[in-house]
């Protein structure tokens, strides 16, 4: 079918095309009404039906004839290992850890927390919390205590599961101090850890919380899926938003299979019985859809990786996997080849292998920035295709729909909204754009399934967030064009959430943090372009009068608090100090002035500035601590 007929149908019926996708998975009951708003007016889609999100991933293919086909490849070149699990395999891991978490007593609607590295024991986690019915919220092993503490008391858990440390390069990352600290600070921590000692760090276990992940399994009962309706949350995935407080997305049960599996076919034109591989990690929204969910839902083999794109043990590790494993399909993010880029940057490595069994690269996470577009376009013997979504959506809401109709590439542009996504540019005073014109990626209400219908306890927010700005249309967050040939380009977010590698991280959060060093006054954090991970963050602080502190004191101070505070992953290195901060009249810090400063030569004076000398003061500031064009030479 062509994408424009299909991607009509789906925005003037809805129901109809939604409905005919319910029917490509396995429901215990079919739903009653497909799509429903609640009394507070959030949608939901397909209430009534029932369904368990673990079958479909595991015993549904048992069932059907893939019982011994591979369902995960582990693949992790930091301990030297290869694993392969069946369906029937990874089924009977999955039944006995839920058998595990019921005897710890979690049931429907209880809540687990997953702090994991890379490993199965991860996967088997989510899993078994989807065949009780339990709503799973893992978290990136990169974050500190605080985000894992924060995170706790949102969510609210009964058990948390962890590991006893991750592996970064080769450097080991005890999980256990990090998880006791969270636990120490946290206002409602689980009753119980749950622990899977790795042979490279011993953690300490406190008795009677603490449980051993082997010692558990080995007296386990299985379980078996329990049915759940449509509309009850899988799992909350927390992301940040422009404050301190993460916001806790949740993902429900029945949309999120019928749109996991349409994208399957539809975006990324992957078969049952092939080889899906996504380069991310399980604590973020990629790792979620693509590398547990979606692959197993379609019958595919889904690679879990644990290791980096360079120096696991070279730049050519990416292409080692998807030689070694037969990679039909490959997502990753820019940020990850541009490392690659870096170290090898004629690709040589890559003749070492025979990676012709890959059909398509995807990317997402951040922009497809043109030079790296260009560079793997050069390089590689298959269509490179840029998509985007979010953690909100949890599926990707524009691309090139490969299974559908492959269409020209503009660099830049992740191509066509995706069937389900009626996607428009409004100015900010919600009036539409002309093709061409910049303003903000707007989606008109109501959303399709796998889209978050709120967000956990916190639907006012939800409604604030999102909903307040632009009546009847979803607010991504994102700014962008759509062209005269429908083509759109998301050119960065408009609010103050920043990407770093590939990770979503919230600059309002950080100068919240900053703001709390005794000395600073006032603070601003801005995105400053950089050429491996995108973006990184650079705080720029006002000291209070009379505090004496030097630059490189202050700078070594705040590094420490949003590294202590967020963890190492917010990669916040660099900070200056600075007279006064450039602001409109209504005392609105200009940012985006800030984020030129690093790297244009005339930057226009804003009106609203009173004293242009205020950004000759920042760009003195700036080349004195050596940031953005300045750190050059
Ligand atoms: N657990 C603990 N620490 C972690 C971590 C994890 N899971 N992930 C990252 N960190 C730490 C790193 O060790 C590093 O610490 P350091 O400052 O002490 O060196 C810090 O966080 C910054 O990490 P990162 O920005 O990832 O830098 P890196 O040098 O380790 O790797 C890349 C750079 C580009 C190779 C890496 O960021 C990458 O592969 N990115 C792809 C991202 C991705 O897949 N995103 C998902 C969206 S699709
Ligand atoms: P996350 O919720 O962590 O997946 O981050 C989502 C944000 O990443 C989006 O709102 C965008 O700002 C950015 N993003 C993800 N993919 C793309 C893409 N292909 N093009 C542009 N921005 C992207």
């Amino acid at each position: 079918m062509s994408y424009q007929k299909e991607y009509r149908e789906s925005i003037e019926h809805p129901e109809a095309f939604w409905s005919r996708q319910a029917e490509l998975i396995s429901w215990f009951e079919k739903p009653k009404t497909i799509l429903s708003q609640d009394e507070k007016g959030f949608y939901h889609w397909f209430k009534g039906g029932k369904l368990n999100t673990s079958y479909l991933t595991l015993d549904f293919h048992v069932e059907n004839g893939r019982a011994d086909q591979t369902a995960l490849i582990y693949d992790s070149p930091v301990t030297e290992t290869v694993l392969r699990y069946s369906f029937q395999e990874l089924k009977e891991e999955v039944s006995k850890f839920a058998g595990v978490l019921r005897e710890k007593g979690i049931e429907k609607g209880d809540r687990v927390i997953i702090y994991m590295p890379m490993i199965p024991e991860a996967v088997v986690a989510m899993l078994a919390c989807a065949r009780l019915g339990a709503i799973h919220s893992v978290v990136f092993g990169g974050f500190a205590p605080n985000e894992l503490a924060i995170r706790i008391d949102d969510a609210k858990p009964k058990v948390l599961v962890t590991a006893s440390c991750g592996i970064e390069f080769s450097n080991i990352i005890e999980y256990k101090p990090l998880v006791d600290e969270a636990l120490r600070i946290s206002n409602d921590p689980p009753v119980n850890v749950i622990l899977l000692q790795r042979p490279q760090a011993n953690a300490s276990m406190q008795a009677g919380r603490d449980f051993d992940w082997d010692e558990l399994m080995s007296s386990a009962n299985p379980a078996d899926p329990v049915p759940v309706d449509a509309t009850d949350p899988l799992y909350i995935l927390y992301t940040s938003g422009t404050t301190g407080l993460p916001k806790g997305v949740v993902r429900e049960n029945g949309g999120h299979a019928v749109a996991l599996k349409y994208s399957m076919k539809s975006i990324f034109n992957s078969n049952p019985g092939e080889v899906y591989w996504a380069g991310s990690d399980v604590g973020w929204v990629v790792g979620h859809s693509y590398i547990v969910y979606a692959p197993l839902i379609h019958g595919c083999a889904t690679i879990l990786y644990e290791g980096k794109p360079v120096r696991t043990p070279d730049a050519g590790a990416f292409w080692r996997v998807i030689s070694d494993h037969q990679v039909n399909t490959f997502f990753t993010a820019p940020t990850a080849f541009r490392a690659v880029k870096k170290e090898d940057p004629e690709a040589k490595l890559k003749d070492q292998y025979d990676i012709s069994s890959l059909r398509t690269l995807f990317l997402a996470g951040e922009r497809l920035d043109p030079p790296t577009y260009d560079w793997l376009e050069g390089i590689m013997n298959c269509p490179v295709v840029d998509h985007w979504w979010q953690t909100e959506s949890g599926w990707p809401m524009c691309s090139n729909p490969m299974g559908l109709e492959a269409h020209p590439v503009k660099v830049g542009s992740a191509t066509f909204p995706v069937p389900g996504y009626d996607i428009q540019v409004l100015d900010d005073e919600g009036q539409p754009c002309e093709p061409g014109t910049t303003g903000n990626i707007v989606v008109k209400l109501p959303l399709p399934p796998s889209c978050f219908p709120t967000l956990w306890n916190d639907d006012e927010r939800f409604q604030k967030s999102y909903l307040s700005q632009f009546p009847g249309y979803y607010q991504t967050g994102d700014g962008g064009i759509i062209d005269e040939d429908g083509y759109v380009f998301i050119m960065g977010r408009v609010d103050d959430v920043i990407n770093v590698a590939g990770h979503r991280l919230s600059t309002g959060q950080m100068e919240e943090l900053i703001g709390s060093h005794n000395g600073v006054a006032e603070c601003a954090v801005v995105g400053i372009d950089d050429e491996l991970r995108g973006q990184v963050p650079v705080g720029f602080a006002v000291l209070k009068d009379g505090v004496q502190i030097g630059q490189d004191d202050l700078e070594k101070e705040l590094v420490a608090i949003i590294r202590n505070e967020i963890g190492a992953v917010a990669c916040f290195r660099k900070s200056a100090i600075v007279k006064r901060l450039p602001k409109t009249r209504s005392g609105k810090i200009l940012r985006k002035t800030i984020r030129q400063l690093a790297f244009e030569e005339d930057v226009p004076v804003p009106a609203t500035i009173d004293d242009p000398v205020i950004l000759s003061e920042i760009k003195d500031a700036m080349e004195a601590c050596g940031i953005g064009k300045y750190s050059e030479s």
